[in-house]
């Protein structure tokens, strides 16, 4: 951590705007922390189970998957004149030029020249709808993530832009200093240890065949991990019954951390989703997936 010290200023950069409230919740000690209890031989069988039952279920459902409600309202909202300038987005640039939107999530997150920073596709769409329809931050910042009743228009949105990506492969730039940058930049803060458990993203992603409860964790400093893993997101998640964004996988990775809210948007954020879509760089994009 001392050889950190810019990564620990993005940090206290992203999350100066968090509520007090949410430092001062007391923390309840993690199952992962618990030694585990079942002896390994039991375990495997287990876990053998629950992969196969998963599956099953990911085969039963076919390719009827939720999210294409989500792409529905999403293509509406994005064709539609709004906001205080009563604007489309369509003529919105996702980095292949103004009004190309297929196969741009593919090649995202990237520099931007115009906001002069490293956008993923979340980012990119917001500023659109704050430079193209002139919508406030604190518009945007309302409600960046829905509930399975009240879905996000964010998720609406980014469901339709990814989806029109299927097929495309990864393959974010990195010619650019600051998308180089922030590769370094999400790498580093990857293995910084902190809040109550000392906790990094490493702890749960850093190594082979670590599991909680029921979900397989990837080893996220593994390409070939990431690329099984990133290409997930956004996705529908059954649990939940709505679609999730990477923005908010990370933000509730960093709750499983232990950490303060980070800023929804954040450059900290953004550069973790840029180190993932580096490493994950050449696997094919299957448009959202379906979740547990
Ligand atoms: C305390 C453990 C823990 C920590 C720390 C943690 N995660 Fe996670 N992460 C999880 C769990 C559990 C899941 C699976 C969640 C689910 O499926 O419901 C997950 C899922 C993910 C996924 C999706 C993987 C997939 O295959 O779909 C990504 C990406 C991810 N985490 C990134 C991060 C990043 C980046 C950090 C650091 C900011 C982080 N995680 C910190 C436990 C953790």
């Amino acid at each position: 951590m001392k050889q950190l010290p810019a990564t620990l200023a993005i940090f206290a950069l992203a999350f100066s705007s968090i509520a007090s409230a949410q430092a001062t919740k007391p923390a309840k000690a993690p199952k992962a922390a618990k030694p585990a209890a079942a002896a390994p031989a039991p375990a495997v069988a287990a876990k053998d189970e629950t992969t196969a039952g998963i599956e099953k279920y990911r085969e039963m459902l076919g390719d009827d998957n939720p999210a294409e409600l989500y792409e529905a309202r999403g293509e509406i909202l994005w064709k539609q004149a709004r906001g205080p300038k009563n604007v489309s987005l369509e003529q919105c640039d996702l980095g292949l030029g103004a009004g190309v939107i297929k196969g741009a999530y593919a090649q995202t997150p990237r520099y931007f020249a115009d906001a002069d920073r490293v956008m993923d596709i979340e980012s990119r769409i917001v500023h659109c709808m704050m430079t193209l329809q002139g919508f406030s931050e604190a518009d945007v910042r309302k409600r960046p993530f829905g509930s399975a009743d009240k879905p996000s228009e964010m998720e609406d949105l980014v469901t339709y832009v990814v989806t029109q990506a299927k097929g495309a492969k990864i393959a974010p730039p990195t010619a650019h200093p600051k998308e180089k940058e922030a590769f370094e930049l999400g790498q580093a803060m990857f293995h910084v240890r902190a809040g109550p458990y000392d906790f990094s993203c490493a702890t749960c992603h850093g190594t082979d065949d670590k599991r909680i409860r029921l979900q397989d964790l990837p080893n996220l400093t593994k390409a070939a991990d990431n690329r099984r893993a990133y290409p997930g997101w956004p996705a529908y998640r059954v649990s939940t019954s709505q679609v999730h964004t990477m923005q908010w996988r990370i933000n509730d990775c960093f709750r499983q951390q232990r950490m303060p809210e980070p800023k929804y948007l954040s450059e900290s954020v953004n550069a973790m989703i840029t180190y993932m879509a580096v490493m994950a760089t050449g696997a094919e994009y299957k448009g959202p997936a379906l979740k547990r």
